[in-house]
């Protein structure tokens, strides 16, 4: 539990940096699980200056993305490429052809087998070293909504009316937000070798508390991680105060 968002978000970024040294010092690539929305802002920022100021190379990451709306497409400002390209990938040296996003433009007949190859390609890299959360309000990790089960895969979800509603202003609209997204299932977010969730403000401290004290159910599928063998929740004061 940090004072404030913007020292926990250097610490999470010295976590990425320090994962992504050691897997340089072996000369391996680092495998880097990234989420979007508000929260990770701030250790994107932080990476990019690392990057600029310290020279921490990303030339041996390999990201995937958890999720993106569905339809979307990639040149729209509200797509997870068009924010993952603006606040970290444009300003750092990762290798454009090393960074996977869930692809917004498939036919609907396609997407299964999209899914099925996007967890292939991570497998075949071994698994995710370091996969970065945040988490809805109805205690989402992803996309998957209450409701999704430990072993559900990659795959097209309807999204929960609490999750459109909190996308809609940047949407211009409920009635302009995608209903549906393709996200990472959480059977590969449990399979990362570690996991760091991060929670700002007291907004999030009541489903802080259901996923950290409460019973493990599908319902609160961030309740998951108290069964991961490597997860760490980073949180503000504010985000933390419910915790007893
Ligand atoms: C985004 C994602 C979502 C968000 C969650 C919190 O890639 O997977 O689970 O992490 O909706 O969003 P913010 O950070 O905007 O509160």
């Amino acid at each position: 539990v940090f004072n404030d968002s913007a020292s926990a978000s250097k610490s999470v970024a010295k976590a990425i940096a320090k994962c992504i040294q050691k897997k340089q010092y072996e000369n391996k690539p680092c495998i880097l699980g990234l989420a979007t929305g508000s929260t990770p802002k701030g250790v994107y920022a932080e990476l990019v200056r690392l990057h600029q100021e310290e020279d921490l190379s990303f030339k041996n990451v390999i990201s995937f993305n958890l999720d993106e709306y569905y339809p979307m497409a990639p040149n729209s400002v509200n797509s997870y490429v068009y924010f993952m390209n603006e606040l970290l990938f444009k300003h750092v040296d990762i290798l454009p052809e090393n960074t996977h996003i869930p692809d917004g433009t498939l036919s609907k007949e396609n997407i299964s087998d999209y899914c099925s190859n996007y967890e292939q390609k991570i497998e075949d890299l071994g698994g995710i070293d370091l996969q970065i959360l945040g988490i809805g309000g109805n205690g989402h990790i992803g996309f998957n909504e209450s409701g999704s089960l430990q072993n559900s895969k990659t795959r097209l979800v309807a999204l929960d009316h609490t999750t459109r509603l909190a996308a809609s202003k940047d949407f211009g609209g409920l009635d302009k937000t995608p209903r549906t997204a393709i996200t990472l299932g959480v059977k590969k977010i449990m399979e990362a070798k570690s996991v760091i969730l991060m929670a700002w403000g007291e907004g999030k401290s009541n489903i802080i508390k259901a996923s950290v004290e409460g019973v493990v159910t599908n319902q609160v599928p961030a309740s998951f991680l108290q069964e991961h063998r490597d997860a760490t929740f980073v949180l503000d004061k504010s985000a933390a105060s419910k915790l007893t």
